[in-house]
């Protein structure tokens, strides 16, 4: 028995890369939207040689967007994430609610990996939630 199906878009592997790892900048964030469904449901954040993916849920509010323009996951001084609905900050390295209404609660983690050097979700990934 498989993950539910929402909104008509079955949980499954992502069979396309996101992208390079050299389209990661360092210290920047991007979103991505491995299945199609019209807007970003994960972002990904490169920092110090390593990468960071997270589900664009915010804790404290799901429905939610968390950025405050298209790929833009990050307070101004770029050292943890931030929800820009109502200003939460998160631990870069553990999706830890550090600041704001949702404190002490995590982000979802996305599990990704780096294949000749294209970065790759691992396992079956499920559609985001309804806006
Ligand atoms: S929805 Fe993210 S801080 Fe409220």
């Amino acid at each position: 028995m498989g993950v539910p199906a929402r909104r008509g878009i079955d949980a499954r592997e992502v069979t396309a890369p996101l992208c390079r790892l050299e389209d990661l900048a360092e210290g920047k964030s991007r979103g991505f939207d491995p299945l199609g469904e019209g807007r970003d449901t994960m972002f990904v954040i490169r920092r110090g040689g390593r990468l960071y993916a997270w589900r664009n849920h915010c804790p404290h509010y799901d429905r939610a967007r968390m950025a405050w323009k298209k790929d833009e996951f990050l307070d101004p001084t770029g050292s943890r994430i931030m929800c820009f609905a109502h200003g939460a900050l998160f631990e870069i390295d553990s999706g830890e609610c550090t600041l704001g209404p949702c404190l002490g609660q995590h982000l979802t983690a996305v599990p990704v990996e780096i294949r000749d050097g294209q970065v790759w979700v691992t396992g079956v990934y499920e559609p985001g939630l309804r806006r």
